[in-house]
Order: C-alpha cells, then structure tokens, then sequence
C-alpha cells in the first residue's frame, strides 16, 4: 500500500488521542470505591488493560476530518467514541468465556472470568453493554451540541453495529451456528459482522457528531467497515504467529483468512483492503491525513 505515515507523528497522534479517551472512559468508571465495587473492578479490569483504543480514535479523527473539531468541544463525540470501546471491551469479555473462545489470557493478563470468575465476567460484559447505551442516550438527552435527530441515528447505528445483524450475528456465525464459513466471501461476511460493523459505526458516529454533510458521513462509513475487514485479516494474521499454546482451544478451530488462504495471501488481502479503505478518503484533503495513517497502522501494527 502507500508510503507509511511518519512514525513519531502517527504515535504523538495516536497517545493524544488515547489520552482524550482514557480521560473521558475515566469519568465515566472512576476508581471502584462505590457500590458495586466488585462489579466496577471487573468492568475497569479490561476496560482499562492496555486496549489500542482504536475504535474510538478512529471516531475522533472523523470527527476532526469533517470539521467537527473546528467548532466544537471533543465532548461532542467522546461520550460516542467511549460507547463504542465500552461495547468493544465487553464484546472481549463474553468473547474469552470458557462457552466461546475459552481463552485464559488477554493482553498478556488473565482473562476477566479467570480473574473474577465467570459469573462476574458475565455481568461486567452486560453493564458495559447497558452503559454505552445510557451514555450516548445522555448525550442526546442534555449535551446540545447538535440535532438531537442526529444523536438519535447515532444511537440506533450502534445498536444496530452492536446487535444480532452487527457484532453478535458475527460472533454466531464465527462460533459455527449459522453453518460452515468455507469460502472467502463467507469469511468477509463473518468479519464484516464480527468486526466491520463497530469500525464502521465509530466512523459514522465521530462524522455524524462533527456535522459532516451525508457524502462525507457516507464516505467515512464506507471507509470504516473496509478498515475493520483489514484490521481482522491482520488479526488472524498477529493470531497465526501466535503461539498456539497461547490460544484458547476454540480460538484455534475458528474461522480465520490464514486458515483458508493461508499467511502470503491473507498478508497480500490486509493490504488490498487498507488501500480500498483509503479508496474512499479520495475527496478529503489534508484533514483525513490520521485516518490514512491509521489505515497504514491498521495492517502494520504488531499486536
Ligand atoms: C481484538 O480487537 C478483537 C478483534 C475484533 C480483532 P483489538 O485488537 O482492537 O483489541 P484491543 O482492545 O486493542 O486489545
Ligand atoms: C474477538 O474476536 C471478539 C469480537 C470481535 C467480537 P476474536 O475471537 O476473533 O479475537 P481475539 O483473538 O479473541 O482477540
Ligand atoms: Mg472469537
Ligand atoms: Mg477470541
């Protein structure tokens, strides 16, 4: 794909940012002193365990792309842009189960169900789903910033991204329920659901919230879901060199892009992906510079 980005300015880029973010996810899960304690530990055990924070960069730099940040304050789109990591973070969590891909360890530290057993991991994966709702819902509700019409199809976009036709039907087709994923088309079905759909939605939400007219919305979104199909090819690929001894049993029988095509091509897709992501950048200028650098990094990174 295209020349990489500058790496001092991509990682100032990406740490400010990841800076904006923990901020506001900090506000909204403080230290658990309060009741429910326990329940507030093992939300914030993921929540705050050394995630990439991607998804919600990506809606800041829509955000920014489209002007958004010119006029108005970051809190335009943080509480989205939490929404979306918070239902990322659970997605992990019910994700790690013992019941789906049974993995002990995520980011080098022991799963939540293997630190606060599963009962907790389930009603940690439960709160942060209901509290990304109430977040964006509060947004809409007392922030004024814009047209609560467009907070409202911001909130139904991440239901729909989050729910059974988005993330979940993905999750239902990756565990083997919806019949076999045996081709590629079948498999950027899968990955479309499982993971394009939060990226697109972090997207639309961060262009929608920054006032951007429906071309660039339409644009950005378009961008989004084809960066989550790469970004999940360069997941199986990070998987695929993965000591198999660190997976999880069922993580290793998934369906995966290395397992059906093998790691040369499944490297040659990320990258055809990335460059149709940036495909869609075409008619932004210099503004939509981080979202080509994150493309860069989406099938650059290393974990
Ligand atoms: C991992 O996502 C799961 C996928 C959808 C591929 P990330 O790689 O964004 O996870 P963290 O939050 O940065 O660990
Ligand atoms: C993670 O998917 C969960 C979702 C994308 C919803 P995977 O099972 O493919 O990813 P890892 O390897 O556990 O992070
Ligand atoms: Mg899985
Ligand atoms: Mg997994």
């Amino acid at each position: 794909m295209s020349e990489a980005p500058d790496p001092k300015a991509l990682d100032a880029y990406l740490k400010s940012r990841c800076v904006l973010v923990d901020q506001a996810l900090r506000e909204h899960f403080p230290p658990p002193e309060r009741w429910p304690a326990k329940l507030h530990e093992a939300c914030s055990w993921t929540l705050f365990g050394g995630g990439k924070r991607i998804r919600p960069v990506l809606a800041l730099a829509a955000f920014e792309c489209v002007g958004g940040s010119d006029d108005l304050p970051y809190d335009a789109v943080l509480p989205a842009a939490c929404a979306v990591e918070m239902i990322h973070t659970y997605s992990l969590i019910h994700d790690d189960l013992p019941c789906m891909d049974d993995d002990a360890e995520r980011r080098g530290r022991p799963t939540t169900h293997v630190q606060f057993g599963e009962a907790l991991a389930l009603l940690a994966g439960d709160a942060l789903l209901t509290e990304a709702f109430r977040l964006v819902a509060d947004q809409a509700a007392h922030r004024g910033f814009f047209d609560p019409a467009r907070a409202l199809s911001v909130t139904s976009a991440l239901a729909r991204a989050a729910g059974w036709q988005g993330m979940v039907g993905g999750q239902s087709i990756d565990l083997g329920f919806e019949g076999p994923v045996d081709d590629e088309d079948a498999l950027a079905f899968l990955h479309r659901r499982k993971t394009g759909e939060l990226f697109r939605f972090s997207l639309f939400a961060g262009a929608t919230l920054g006032d951007g007219n429906e071309e660039q919305i339409r644009a950005l979104a378009d961008y989004g879901e084809t960066l989550g199909l790469a970004f999940q090819v360069a997941d199986d690929i990070l998987d695929e060199l993965q000591d198999t001894t660190e997976r999880g049993a069922e993580a290793a029988e998934t369906p995966s892009f290395t397992g059906l095509l093998g790691l040369e091509v499944s490297r040659e897709r990320a990258e055809s992906l990335a460059e149709r992501a940036l495909g869609h950048l075409a008619d932004f200028g210099p503004a939509a510079d981080p979202l080509r650098a994150l493309a860069w990094y989406t099938v650059h990174r290393d974990h």
